[in-house]
């Protein structure tokens, strides 16, 4: 049985879907490939059917990634079918827990940074309003919070 992560922004064009490729091509450079089950979602449902923030795509494909991506909302049947929930900001936090009183579901609710090195338990900024620099900073952010995350999952 593969263990299922989820990954949570608000828009699910920006942050989550990078995250999830991030974590993927982590995956599969430690020969790791499919042995966990990674989605990403978003807490509103604004962006639904839409493919990654364009900036967030150039952004990813100037540091050699390239991915594809269609934004869907996260749904109260996501936190019975992941195992672990990856929130980027305390806002897609409140936002998860709102959906649920069980304080069983919310042991599964962590914020990204968690795993950050460089910024235990802050927010992942939210890039939208700003500038290219606000995208590589994201891209930063995630690239070594997944890997961290990654070595916790597979190597404890
Ligand atoms: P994300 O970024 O939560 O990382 O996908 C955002 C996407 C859209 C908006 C804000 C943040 N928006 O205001 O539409």
């Amino acid at each position: 049985m593969q263990f299922k992560v989820m990954f949570v922004c608000l828009g699910n064009i920006c942050r989550s879907p990078l995250a999830k490729a991030l974590f993927e091509k982590h995956e599969y450079e430690n020969g790791l490939q499919n042995r966990f089950y990674i989605d990403s979602a978003g807490t509103n449902r604004n962006h639904a059917g839409e493919g990654a923030d364009r900036r967030t795509l150039l952004n990813a494909r100037k540091n050699g990634l390239v991915f594809y991506h269609e934004a869907k909302q996260f749904k109260l049947s996501h936190f019975e079918t992941f195992d672990l929930i990856v929130v980027m900001d305390r806002s897609n936090e409140n936002n998860v827990k709102s959906l649920s009183a069980d304080m069983e579901l919310h042991k599964k609710v962590h914020l990204m940074r968690k795993w950050d090195i460089h910024g235990t338990n802050e927010d992942v900024p939210d890039p939208w309003y700003g500038g290219p620099e606000g995208f590589e900073e994201v891209f930063q952010i995630l690239n070594r919070s997944t890997a961290a995350l990654l070595r916790d999952l597979a190597f404890g």
